[in-house]
């Protein structure tokens, strides 16, 4: 079976990649290297002995997309590609509407036209309205976006369901991710934001290894048994292999349906920390500072349908989140920067990792 991953020269992709090769799936890999390199995709050829093909091509470039789906037969896709940013979407909203959406509008349009109609969608839970109570968030919370990044996630999963009523033969899947950290066992891949990381984890594995002097830890005055925010993290490969279990899913039965990737139990800020400390043995020094503007107090997950109806759950904690992280931080200090291969000219290229 012959799988199109888009983004996958990311994050969530790299270890996507790699658990669909030892999966046995036949990949095919496109990616516009805005945010990612190269390298990652060379390391996954080095994680699994597997080669594969990667197109340089943007969602947005049409006639270089119809390329690679007329070079392969593809039977299903996942669809990762798009920017993830929850304060750059808030300064620059138009640049996440043009890529996330008219992206996905592309994407599918080529789907249709090769009749390509099986989708496994990479969606967030930032499309959930914040929840009042601490109480897990099921499929069934009300949506309710809170920054343009939620908001083109959200009009995605409305656009995908729109293509189904228009042509049933679709069979979709939509997850909705809630804190992807950590990276593979092998410390090869992982997480490697630009500049200073926004997000928690890979902000507290660039302490723990000395490239930052200390946490900033936004409010301690949330309504949580420790005054910090709660979050639902879940280990990267385990989400991946969520990806693995909605594609089975999708031969079963056509239509549209939605399934939270969490873990189902929340974690706070200070709780995180003093887990990072016990894992590395480290003190990991903090400060207070206000809460970010965006922030809500608890998100966690209701997991029951994804392991009732998929037959998935999350089976990694904590801890192995916390020291894959470190792992992957303290063997790559620079992350990927100092391989930062960029391909040369931006056009279809294909990479065949022999
Ligand atoms: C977690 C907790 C912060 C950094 C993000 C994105 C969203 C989604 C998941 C893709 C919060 C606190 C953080 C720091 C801190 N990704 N924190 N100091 O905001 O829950 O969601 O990842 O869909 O795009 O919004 O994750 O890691 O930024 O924050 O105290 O330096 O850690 O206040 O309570 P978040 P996060």
């Amino acid at each position: 079976m012959k799988v199109l991953v888009t983004g996958g020269a990311g994050y969530i992709g790299t270890h996507l990649c790699v658990e669909l090769l030892e999966n046995g799936y036949e990949i095919v890999v496109i990616d516009n290297f805005s945010t990612s390199t190269l390298e990652g995709l060379r390391r996954v050829r080095e994680i699994t002995g597997k080669s594969f093909h990667v197109y340089y091509v943007n969602l947005l470039d049409k006639k270089n997309l119809k390329k690679v789906f007329s070079l392969h037969q593809i039977d299903s896709v996942i669809h990762l590609a798009g920017y993830k940013s929850v304060r750059e979407s808030t300064s620059d909203p138009m640049k996440y509407y043009r890529n996330n959406i008219e992206g996905t509008m592309t994407l599918c349009e080529v789907m249709q036209e090769f009749n390509v109609t099986s989708l496994v969608f990479s969606s967030s839970a930032t499309v959930y309205a914040p929840v009042e109570k601490y109480e897990a968030i099921s499929e069934k919370h009300p949506l309710g976006p809170t920054n343009p990044y939620g908001h083109t996630k959200r009009l995605i999963e409305e656009m995908l369901r729109d293509i189904f009523d228009s042509n049933t033969d679709w069979c979709i899947r939509i997850l909705r991710y809630f804190n992807p950290v950590g990276a593979h066992k092998s410390g090869l891949i992982g997480e490697n934001p630009k500049g200073i990381p926004a997000n928690l984890f890979p902000y507290l594995s660039k302490v723990v290894v000395g490239k930052l002097p200390a946490l900033f830890i936004y409010g301690d005055d949330y309504p949580t048994p420790d005054g910090t925010g709660i979050r639902d993290y879940i280990h990267v490969t385990d989400l991946a292999k969520g990806h693995l279990y909605a594609l089975h899913n999708l031969s079963s039965s056509s239509g549209v349906n939605v399934y939270n990737l969490g873990t189902g139990k929340g974690y706070s800020v200070f709780e995180m920390l003093r887990e990072f400390e016990s894992v590395t043995g480290k003190i990991i020094p903090y400060l207070i500072a206000p809460r970010r503007k965006g922030d809500v107090a608890f998100s966690f997950a209701d997991v029951s349908k994804a392991k009732e109806e998929l037959g998935w759950e999350a089976t990694r904690g904590i801890d192995s989140m916390c020291h894959d992280a470190w792992k992957w931080q303290r063997n790559n200090p620079n992350g990927y920067e100092l391989t930062r291969i960029k391909p040369l000219k931006k056009e279809v290229m294909s990479y065949d990792w022999l």
